[in-house]
C-alpha cells in the first residue's frame, strides 16, 4: 500500500465536480486500500478521492471509536434527509481549521462498495455528519463553504495570517 499526499486549499482539485466510477476493478481495490491507509495514517475519520488528486465519486469513512470500522462509498447519493444539526466540522484539506457547520441530522444513502454491489445505509450522529462532508467534497464543496459571510471572513483572515499550508 501506498501513502498518498493530500491536497490542501485552496488546490483547484478540490473545486471539481467528480466522475461517477464506471470500472469495479482492481486498480479501484488499490485505489481504496491506499485512500484507507492515508486516512488513517493522516487520524482522519474521513477521506474523498479529490483529497488526493483523484476526481472520483469515491470516499472511505471510519468514525468508530475503537476498533477500525471501515465504510467504503463509490458513487454515494443522500437520497433523504431530516432534521438538523450543528457540529464541529474541520478537513485534512484545510489542517488545524475547525469551525461550527449545520448539516441535516439523519440521512439515507445509497452507494456501491468495492464489487459494485449497491447498498443502502441510515446514517445519523457522526457518521451522518461525516459522510455529508465527504459527499460534498465529491462535487467540489468544502466545508468551509457552508460558513455565514462573516465567519467565512474570519477563515480567510486566519487562513492569510497562517501564510497558507505547507506541503507535505
Ligand atoms: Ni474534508
Amino acid at each position: 500500500m501506498t501513502l498518498l499526499p493530500i491536497f490542501k486549499y485552496p488546490e483547484e482539485v478540490l473545486r471539481q465536480d467528480c466522475e461517477e466510477v464506471t470500472d469495479f476493478d482492481s486498480s479501484l481495490n488499490e485505489l481504496l486500500d491506499n485512500m484507507a491507509q492515508t486516512m488513517y495514517e493522516a487520524q482522519g475519520i474521513g477521506l474523498a478521492a479529490p483529497q488526493i488528486g483523484v476526481t472520483k465519486q469515491i470516499t472511505v469513512i471510519d468514525v468508530s471509536a475503537d476498533e477500525p470500522e471501515l465504510i467504503e462509498f463509490i458513487n454515494p447519493t443522500i437520497v433523504s434527509k431530516e432534521g438538523s444539526v450543528s457540529s464541529e466540522e474541520g478537513c485534512l484539506s484545510i489542517p488545524e481549521y475547525r469551525e461550527s457547520v449545520k448539516r441535516a441530522e439523519n440521512i439515507v444513502v445509497e452507494a456501491y462498495d468495492r464489487h459494485g454491489k449497491s447498498f443502502r445505509i441510515d446514517a445519523d450522529g457522526l457518521l451522518s455528519i461525516c459522510l455529508q462532508h465527504e459527499i460534498d467534497h465529491l462535487h467540489g464543496v468544502l466545508f468551509i463553504d457552508h460558513l455565514s459571510r462573516l465567519k467565512r471572513e474570519m477563515f480567510k483572515r486566519w487562513y492569510k495570517k497562517r501564510g497558507g499550508f505547507d506541503e507535505e
